[in-house]
């Protein structure tokens, strides 16, 4: 009976006094001569983390000069409308290309409908106005979702269990032209209802809006990382079950192509894979397949497991946080929404 052992193709490591010297092994490369001083690694390498890649995602509250901790993203606060003109003046001054606004909506405004998503005095039209008029050639991304406006806590209307896909399209076209009234310059769907990328571009073209931009998130995950920002637009305890029906499975990457290439046929400016770095491998396909601007999304429990570390002694946070946002532009994307974008905008201007 032949033998199932398979044959061993690599030689076993010598031991160390067989290893051979140096000269006898002969090495034309030797990978780490490029490695050797500072400068030699500086001018090898092949990509780099600026400010211009940073997308700061913020959470705003009603009231006046008010700002109050998320308790699970150490380091982040929900600002009143007053105070996210003064971060947003901050955010310029560092040269951060682009802010995106989520409210934090009062629990009594929350209904089935998500009414008040399109109410043009609700927090983000607020906050998009003022911060406009403060700093006008900030860029502002505007979410187009129902969750921080439904009772339910879910992206879109529901019937019994049921989350409506065009009756919900429907209302996400009102709340995109809500924002874009408001000075919203990039409009980003969220929600990962069918179609909605296509509807919100023809009724954002069909009110002189064409010029707005769509940043389509294109391939979102129906992911545990998301539990923070729950708790900072406070749908953690309304969420009634799950995104799964909506949002997509963990497990699939074809599937993301598709989506993404969905997207882009109908209108999306700019693409985006959410969470971040669980999904590099998706931003990759992404980026070669299709070449378009392509983001990411470090999203807040990537965010809350690196701070927690951090605060913890358990890692050198703004070590961890520079590489982490270094791992999105080697995977191909070409800017990043991220809850560090102020502190690594500082780092990175610190040398
Ligand atoms: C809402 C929305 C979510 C995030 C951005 N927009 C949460 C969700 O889909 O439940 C998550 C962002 C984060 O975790 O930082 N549609």
């Amino acid at each position: 009976m032949p033998s199932s052992e398979p044959k061993a193709k690599i030689a076993p490591f010598p031991s160390r006094s067989e290893a051979p010297a140096a000269e006898k092994l002969g090495l034309t490369h030797r990978p780490r001569r490029n490695r050797k001083s500072e400068w030699a690694r500086r001018l090898v390498r092949e990509n780099v983390l600026t400010t211009n890649d940073l997308i700061w995602p913020i959470f705003v509250i009603d009231g006046e000069r008010r700002t109050e901790p998320v308790a699970s993203m150490p380091g982040v606060v929900r600002y009143s409308v007053d105070e996210a003109v003064r971060a947003a003046e901050n955010a310029a001054a560092l040269r951060i290309p682009a802010m995106a606004i989520f409210p934090y909506t009062d629990p009594g405004l929350r209904d089935p409908h998500g009414s008040e998503a399109l109410h043009d005095q609700n927090l983000v039209c607020r906050a998009c106005r003022a911060i406009k008029a403060a700093v006008p050639d900030l860029g502002l991304v505007t979410d187009v979702a129902l969750d921080p406006y439904t009772s339910h806590g879910h992206d879109g209307l529901m019937r019994g269990e049921d989350i409506l896909n065009d009756e919900t399209v429907a209302v996400l076209v009102k709340q995109a032209l809500n924002q874009a009234r408001a000075g919203a310059d990039v409009i980003a769907p969220s929600d990962m209802m069918d179609g909605r990328v296509a509807a919100i571009r023809a009724g954002l073209d069909g009110e002189g809006y064409e010029h707005v931009q769509i940043m389509a998130y294109a391939a979102k995950y129906a992911s545990a990382f998301y539990g923070p920002f729950r708790d900072a637009v406070g749908t953690n305890k309304t969420l009634i079950g799950d995104k799964r029906t909506y949002q997509m499975d963990p497990a699939n990457s074809d599937e993301a192509l598709r989506e993404v290439e969905q997207d882009i046929l109908e209108g999306a400016d700019m693409v985006m894979v959410k969470p971040g770095l669980p999904y590099l491998d998706i931003v990759r396909r992404v980026k070669d397949t299709f070449g378009q601007p392509t983001f990411a999304y470090q999203v807040s429990g990537e965010y809350a497991m690196i701070m927690a570390a951090a605060q913890n002694g358990w890692l050198d946070g703004d070590r961890a946080m520079l590489e982490s946002l270094l791992a999105f532009k080697r995977a191909g994307a070409d800017g990043v929404l991220t809850y560090f974008a102020v502190r690594a905008a500082e780092a990175l201007r610190d040398g």
